[in-house]
This record gives C-alpha cells, sequence and structure tokens, in this order.
C-alpha cells in the first residue's frame, strides 16, 4: 500500500523499526529479502561517531506471547556512522532512513549532516533521534525544551534532505503543543517532513517475579518499553499530533503493532506510514502476515485501495444521555 512522506514514494506504508534488523547488512538483508511493496523501506539503527559497544548483556527482553512486549537498553551499540553511509549503496531498491543517535554536537554532528547531504540519492531521509532512553547521563531531547532548540536549530541549518525527528511518548497534551508550535511547524520551511511517534518508553521495567529479578542487566535493570503495552500511548499520541500538525510534517506511527488490526488503527489516528519493532524481533517474515490483512483492511475500508482517504478519519464516540 504506496505512501508519500515528503518527496520521497514508499511502495509500501509498512517497515521495521530503527533497532530491529538495521544494525548491520547481514541485518538489512533479512528486510531487503522482502520485496518493497511488503518492507517499504529499511530504517538503519541509531548511530553515533564511533561505532559503540553499548549496555552489558542481556540488555533485550521479548516476550512475544500472547501480547508482545519488550524491555530493551542496548544502549546505542552500533557500527559507527560511516558503516551506515556506506551500507546505504548495497540497498537500492527501496527508501532508507538513517537515524543519527542523539548524542552528537557542535563538529561533529555538523560532519555527520554534511556526509549524509553528500549522498547522491533523493530517497534517503534522515531521522533525528530525540529520544533514547538508554544511554546514562543523556536526558531524552523530546523532553527537554532547550536542548530541544538547540539541536533542531543546528539541524535545520544544515539538512538538506528530507528529515525528521523520533519522539518520545508524550503524557501531557501541553508536550504535544509546544513541541509542534515552537519547534516542529518553524521547522517546515527547512525541510521537515516527519516524526515518528513514538520511540519506546522509558524507565520502564519487567521483573521475573520467581527468580526475584529484573530480565536486563544494565541500568539497575530499568530501560525502554515496547510492544503492546506502548500501543494506547503511541495511539493517543499519533492522533493528538495529527490534529494540529500542517499537512507538510507526515507521522510515522510506532508502538505496539503486531497485526494489519494495530497498523490500521494507526492510519485512522493520522499516521502516513507504521514501523514494527517488537513484533519483528523474532522474525522479520511478521511484516508479510501484517501487511497482507493490513491491505485487505484498506480494500474493505477505501474503494479505490488508498490510504490517503483511509489516514486520520477516526471518528470520536458520541456523548450519551446517561438517563
Ligand atoms: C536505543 C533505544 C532506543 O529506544 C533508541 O531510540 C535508541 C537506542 C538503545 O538502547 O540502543
Amino acid at each position: 500500500m504506496r505512501t508519500k512522506i515528503g518527496n520521497v514514494i514508499f511502495n509500501s506504508c509498512i517497515w521495521n523499526a530503527s533497532g530491529v534488523w538495521g544494525t548491520t547488512v547481514e541485518e538489512m538483508s533479512r528486510l531487503t529479502d522482502m520485496p518493497p511493496d511488503v518492507c517499504g523501506a529499511v530504517v538503519m539503527k541509531s548511530c553515533t561517531k564511533e561505532p559503540r559497544e553499548g549496555n552489558i548483556r542481556p540488555r533485550v527482553f521479548v516476550n512475544n506471547g500472547f501480547h508482545h512486549e519488550s524491555l530493551i537498553s542496548v544502549g546505542l551499540a552500533n557500527r559507527g556512522w560511516d558503516y551506515y553511509i556506506e551500507a546505504t549503496k548495497q540497498i537500492t531498491d527501496r527508501p532508507i532512513f538513517i537515524s543519527e543517535g542523539g548524542l552528537a554536537v557542535g563538529d561533529d554532528l555538523a560532519e555527520f549532516i554534511g556526509k549524509v547531504n553528500d549522498i547522491q540519492r533523493n530517497d534517503i531521509l534522515i531521522e533525528f533521534n530525540f529520544s533514547c532512553p538508554n544511554v546514562e547521563g543523556h536526558p531524552q531531547v523530546g523532553y527537554d525544551y532547550s536542548l530541544f532548540q538547540e539541536r533542531i536549530d543546528f539541524i535545520r541549518e544544515r539538512i538538506q534532505k528530507p528529515w525528521g525527528l523520533k519522539l518520545p511518548p508524550y503524557h501531557d497534551p501541553s508536550q504535544i503543543h509546544t513541541i509542534t508550535h515552537s519547534f516542529l511547524i518553524p521547522s517546515v520551511e527547512k525541510g521537515l517532513c516527519f516524526i515518528t511517534c513514538c520511540n519506546s518508553m522509558g524507565s520502564g521495567m519487567i521483573v521475573n517475579t520467581i527468580a526475584k529479578k529484573t530480565v536486563i542487566a544494565p541500568n539497575f535493570g530499568v530501560g525502554g518499553i515496547g510492544g503492546y503495552p506502548l500501543k494506547s500511548i503511541a495511539l493517543g499520541n499519533v492522533w493528538r499530533f495529527f490534529k494540529i500538525l500542517p499537512g507538510e510534517i507526515s507521522i510515522i506511527g510506532c508502538g505496539g503493532v503486531s497485526s494489519g488490526v494495530d497498523a490500521m488503527d494507526l492510519i485512522l489516528a493520522g499516521a502516513s506510514a507504521v514501523e514494527i519493532g517488537t513484533a519483528l524481533y523474532d522474525d522479520p517474515r511478521a511484516l508479510v502476515k501484517i501487511n497482507k490483512t493490513f491491505e485487505d483492511l484498506v480494500m474493505s475500508l477505501s474503494p479505490n485501495n488508498n490510504i490517503d482517504q483511509i489516514r486520520g478519519t477516526l471518528t470520536v464516540e458520541k456523548q450519551i444521555d446517561s438517563t
């Protein structure tokens, strides 16, 4: 099911979330083994200037039982940005998102932006991660308005590729209003064309009761929650942003999608595309089934098979008289 973000066309509006099957070229080939009308893009792991080992192990817990849930604290383990920029040469049949991890500042951040500007392709999008919850000492930019302002000012004066932000889940409507009016709308004229909404929910924990232990080791067992527990928050965030964002800024919905119905819910709430993390951990080919059921749903909801006619068409339950 085709979609468009900025001027980039995608043959499917569903693809992986950053961090899942996007850390090495070998992993990415598991995504590109599927046609571009199943996996519409490849999102690379959030990267830093130098390669990083990341946090101690175990740092990923995934429960793909009846409900999918995950607790992740990888700590931005990645191969360094030159690796990901080079890897774009090997994926030529679909758009790519290069994800900047949010740690680079000053000359380093300028270097990254210069390098991605030089890539001679117009289907490369840059996702600036404003929401990694797992690097101790680095607060999530998305929650700190002065850091947010500083960083987005720096980026928008330099970036020439289509770009967007990966945002954390917000829990108060005032946050969504401030972010939109202070930072997002003023960046449209500088090429901001999407937000990814949302990243995992930081400060989460899952406990193994019988063993009396946390399930991951880094940061006292605390990390980012993904999967089903995130779905309602992602939906609420997408819907609130959709209501106030200008049409130039597309929303990529992310959080708790494990079926075609979940994907459709995000599209109904206003997303132009959907990313999947937790539900792909065990097998990226879960995308095949999710895509198929999603397409069947689109066919039944839109006579011309077009998600543009469905996007954001959710209606709000009407008030009833309680007497
Ligand atoms: C990691 C987790 C995130 O949610 C993110 O946005 C970036 C990195 C990590 O633990 O590596």
